[in-house]
């Protein structure tokens, strides 16, 4: 018992409860949380992801209303207490004397910040730039890459509005052409994926465009063998990875993206209002900053961070997000999302005129979860959903995809999951609503 507490406390430590703005004493959920890391230490992720005790103490920790059940984790997700409270108190410090506060003082935690970040993702420091979000880390290279009228890129129209927006944009001023490529959705073969994106390969193409998971249906794309095809052919490589960073475990070395960005206010659940932007070494002078910098053709990834005077409240309390995942367990995550997303799938699945959008599979999906209902529209269901259940989750109509949006979290238990259910259920009895 002794040593079990003298563990925690050093996990504390590096929790960075006792850091800088740490208060004295620990809460109640965390005394619990730490509990329960003890009694199941040891337990393999799999088995893990099922034990509601576990996961309840993880509930504990976030501060989720209890009367509205948040199944739109896919927007944005909450984050844990301990990384409000962080935010809070660099906020109140920053307000003290701000120029002093957030210069001299917050500011001095980017680079350790930086290096987090980077071990998170496998990847050297020196690859990584702190945004505030995915939109701007993408947005940095779509702007940013030397490109010139006839240069192809290709992209899917199931990629995300903002990035489709920032590439036409490109397209209108520049001159360059988009090659779309429509895919059908869920798909459990990467043949068939990956042969969409290099059918749309030519001569011409310089980039390519993928999203690791569709925002849309929780889709994930095998990003390495069309990383490996497009770098076979010349062709650069941007990963939007607003969704996968922090969801499930890969390190960036892995996927084969020459840039990737992603969004830290989704999966890490950092404050919202924060996001990574990681370009490969050696691609880093090539690009323009979005933002002009005092040398644009640096090596220095900080050329990207020229956002003038900005929320350093937010971004330093990704650490504590960072010390949460941790906590937690990449894998352990994981296994428990991608449970989650199962378990109410797998208890509708045989209803009436029930469609699911998303494979059940773990190589092509993980947390989120996409359902429509023959012949019912998709804002139907949302409604019902709220209207009747207080469940919250968002409907779905873009290009060939279309249903309700189902995203559970960490936090999320599988009694709300039951509810969900029953909820489906009752709306498929229904004739229409
Ligand atoms: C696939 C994808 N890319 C990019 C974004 C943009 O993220 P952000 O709003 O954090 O900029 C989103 C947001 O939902 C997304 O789902």
């Amino acid at each position: 018992m002794i040593s079990n507490r003298r563990n925690f406390l050093n996990g504390l430590g590096k929790l960075g409860l006792g850091g800088l703005l740490a208060g004295v004493t620990q809460p109640v959920w965390s005394r619990e949380l730490q509990q329960k890391i003890n009694q199941f230490n040891g337990l393999p992720a799999a088995d893990l992801a099922g034990e509601e005790d576990f996961w309840y103490a993880v509930q504990q920790a976030y501060t989720v209303s209890p009367s509205l059940i948040n199944l739109n984790n896919g927007g944005v997700s909450p984050s844990p207490r301990v990384v409000q409270e962080a935010m809070k108190k660099y906020h109140d410090l920053s307000n003290e004397a701000p120029s002093y506060y957030m210069w001299r003082i917050l500011d001095q935690g980017r680079e350790p910040l930086r290096r987090e970040l980077a071990r998170l993702a496998g990847v050297g420091a020196e690859e990584i730039a702190i945004h505030r979000n995915a939109s701007e880390a993408l947005e940095t290279v779509i702007f940013g890459l030397p490109l010139k009228a006839g240069d192809e890129v290709v992209l899917s129209k199931q990629d995300y509005p903002n990035m489709i927006n920032a590439w036409k944009q490109r397209a209108l001023r520049d001159g360059i052409k988009l090659v779309w490529i429509n895919l059908e959705l869920p798909s459990e073969n990467n043949d068939y994926l990956l042969s969409q994106y290099t059918r749309a390969f030519t001569a011409r193409t310089k980039v390519v465009h993928v999203t690791h998971i569709i925002n849309w249906n929780g889709q994930i794309l095998p990003v390495r063998a069309i990383a490996d095809a497009a770098h076979a052919k010349g062709i650069e490589v941007l990963v939007d990875g607003a969704h996968s960073f922090a969801h499930f475990l890969f390190t960036l070395p892995s996927l084969g993206a020459d840039y990737f960005g992603t969004s830290l206010h989704k999966w890490l659940s950092a404050c919202i209002g924060s996001g990574l932007l990681y370009v490969k070494k050696e691609k880093i002078a090539s690009i323009y900053p979005l933002f002009a910098a005092g040398d644009p053709k640096s090596p220095d990834i900080r050329k990207f961070e020229s956002t003038g005077t900005r929320p350093f409240f937010i971004e330093q309390a990704i650490g504590k997000a960072i010390e949460f995942h941790d906590m937690i367990g990449a894998e352990r995550k994981e296994q428990r999302l991608h449970y989650l997303k199962n378990y109410w799938m797998t208890r509708i699945k045989d209803l009436p005129g029930v469609q699911l959008g998303t494979s059940l599979q773990p190589a092509f999906g993980c947390a989120i979860g996409l359902v429509s209902i023959d012949d019912r529209k998709p804002a139907e269901l949302d409604n019902f959903l709220l209207d009747k259940y207080k469940i919250h989750t968002v409907s779905i109509e873009w290009e060939n995809i279309r249903g309700v949006r189902i995203t559970p979290n960490v936090y999320t238990t599988t009694r709300q999951l039951d509810v969900l259910v029953e909820a489906i259920k009752a709306f498929v009895n229904t004739k229409s609503f």
